[in-house]
């Protein structure tokens, strides 16, 4: 039997974005988010994982490239796992001391804005749980990666809640509903451009945090309605209700940006045209029938029903002829986690 453990790992696209940390080694967030999960056919992470006596150190490739294992991160994830492991009893102590080579693809614009970190650190997790035989949450270790990687562990609807614990124990991902509730929702990327962004999330999130008067406002006033009201649209199946809220929390966020000093913008001319197109599109069809939303990038996400997918597409492709840089993957489906 192989030793090697290998595991796919969906993107998520919060459509309640996590913005802000109450602490940045435990990564904990100020506020509560939700995200739907796509299916790994299109868009995935794929991690292997082995651990082996004669391994003289821990070692770890990505995308082909060996990369240093020296980051805190990813210490912090191993760290987790082990003294789970040992806690649980799940592996015997030689097997703890050996050391782990890890080698990780993925199949997006890497730093673009594209969740690859979160679907990168819940697939490292989940690998690596397996490895080890962990039996508990594995959201809050996937948490200590990257925020944003907790949510990437459970398909369909997913909600983060920030909780209140110094520890971060409550700090956890929870399933809202799993694909089969609503197999109607569908998802477009629209690729607007691949190059690393010039401020990372982790270090957007650190100057919002400590300057914007406007994210204050938005954790204390808007986050806590708006999670309870857009997680009662995906029970109910409430389309327009789910792509009102997403919009706003989306354009309320990139507004936080610019509320930050100094600020920082993600998105581009292109990008906001993208956002002008669909809410002429959904005036023009007397109803809310697409939903924009833009993580730490100028990338969108378009949430929309199976239904329209045809003539939103059309439409997509006659505003951006299919040149380059606007490419759009399409029929994304948000999908339990193929392990
Ligand atoms: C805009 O999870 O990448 O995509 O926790 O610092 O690694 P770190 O940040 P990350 O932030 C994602 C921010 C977002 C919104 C979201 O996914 O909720």
């Amino acid at each position: 039997m192989s030793d090697i453990v290998t595991v796919k790992a969906p993107v998520n696209i919060a459509v309640i974005k996590y913005w802000g940390k109450r602490d940045e080694d435990l990564i904990l967030p100020l506020n509560d988010s939700v995200s739907a999960t796509l299916d790994t056919s299109i868009m995935c992470a794929k991690t292997s994982v082995c651990a082996r006596p004669e391994f003289k150190e821990n070692e770890i490739w990505l995308n082909g490239k060996k990369e240093s294992f020296h980051s805190p991160r990813l210490q912090n994830c191993l760290k987790e796992i082990k003294s789970r492991a040992a806690a649980e009893n799940s592996v015997n102590e030689d097997f703890l001391q050996w050391k782990v080579r890890v080698c990780s693809e993925n199949n997006f614009p890497t730093a673009a804005g594209l969740a690859s970190s979160a679907a990168g650190y819940a697939c490292l997790v989940t690998a690596l749980a397996k490895l080890y035989k962990v039996k508990s949450d594995v959201s809050s270790i996937a948490r200590l990666g990257s925020g944003s990687a907790c949510r990437s562990v459970y398909g369909g609807f997913v909600r983060w809640h920030a909780g209140t614990n110094p520890d971060g124990s409550d700090s956890i991902a929870s399933q809202i509903k799993g694909s089969a509730h609503w197999p109607e929702m569908q998802a477009l990327i629209l690729v607007v451009g691949d190059t690393k962004k010039k401020t990372s999330s982790t270090t957007g999130m650190r100057i919002s945090t400590q300057t914007s008067e406007l994210l204050k406002h938005r954790i204390k006033y808007c986050v806590p309605q708006r999670t309870d009201e857009i997680i009662q649209a995906i029970k109910e199946k409430d389309f327009p209700k789910f792509a009102e809220i997403t919009m706003k929390d989306s354009n309320q966020f990139h507004a936080v940006c610019l509320d930050s000093y100094p600020p920082f913008v993600y998105m581009t001319d292109v990008s906001h045209l993208i956002v002008d197109l669909i809410h002429k599109y959904n005036e023009l069809s007397g109803s809310t029938k697409v939903a924009y939303t833009f993580d730490a990038g100028p990338n969108a996400c378009l949430y929309l029903l199976e239904k329209d997918v045809p003539q939103v597409l059309s439409l997509i492709r006659h505003v951006f002829p299919s040149s380059n840089p606007h490419q759009f993957v399409t029929g994304l489906k948000t999908n339990e986690v193929a392990l």
